[in-house]
């Protein structure tokens, strides 16, 4: 899939990740192991996803000397799962950025519509001061993240990335439409949606599949 005509969308692409995803598809994967791989995805696209995040000169006394260091500059996080499957994707950014805060949003997608149906919001006071991080497996028709985008925007949220491990080029021109400034990191973008607005050939239903629900 040629990418390159979205300059919002970060594809990673390193061998590690593109590994897990590929067992992460296969349709004999239990749950168990289907957490456990969607966990080591996030962290590894948490660590592309924060590679801009701005850097603050300190000393450091090390067993040899005083030198000058770098640290975080006090950046604030808030990491925002659309549920349920968005659950999987957070303990994979706390285990990498464990002072950020989490809220919740509740969608699930009526399955005639396919659009989002909100039933859940609870969010860090000062959504307003944090850089966001959205947390999703799928992005399918793009309803559920444009939503949610749009919801974090009215509650004041300026900086907002979206994390979805598998994406939709339906999904990421339908995000893009509405929030242009939205940075999409994913581990790949699939072919198309197929007529019940799966992502093909994609990993089935992510919720399902990481609750055992099915
Ligand atoms: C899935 C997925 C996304 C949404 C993507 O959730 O986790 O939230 O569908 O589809 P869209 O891009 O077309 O909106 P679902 O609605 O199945 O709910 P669940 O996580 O509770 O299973
Ligand atoms: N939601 C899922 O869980 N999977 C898809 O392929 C599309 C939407």
């Amino acid at each position: 899939m040629d990418t390159s005509r979205w300059d919002n969308v970060v594809v990673l692409d390193h061998p590690l990740i593109q590994h897990k995803l590929t067992i992460l598809r296969e349709v004999g994967t239990g749950a168990k192991e289907f957490r456990e791989l969607v966990k080591e995805l996030t962290l590894l696209m948490a660590y592309e996803a924060t590679r801009d995040f701005q850097l603050a000169e300190t000393t450091v006394t090390t067993p040899i000397t005083e030198a000058t260091a770098r640290v975080l500059a006090g950046k604030k996080v808030a990491v925002i799962p659309i549920l349920r499957a968005g659950l999987g994707m957070v303990d994979g950014i706390l285990e990498l950025v464990p002072a950020a805060k989490v809220g919740h949003i509740g969608l699930y997608r009526d399955p005639e519509t396919l659009k989002p149906v909100e039933y859940y919001c609870k969010l860090p006071e000062d959504i307003g001061e944090r850089d966001v991080m959205i947390v999703d497996p799928m992005l399918a028709t793009g309803g559920s993240a444009s939503a949610a985008v749009q919801f974090l925007r009215d509650k004041g949220a300026r900086m907002i990335r979206l994390l979805c491990i598998i994406a939709a080029p339906e999904g990421i021109d339908a995000v893009r439409e509405c929030c242009e400034d939205v940075r999409i990191y994913c581990c790949a973008v699939d072919s198309h949606l197929n007529d019940h607005g799966y992502i093909v050939p994609g990993l089935g239903d992510a919720g399902d599949r990481l609750f055992g629900t099915r």
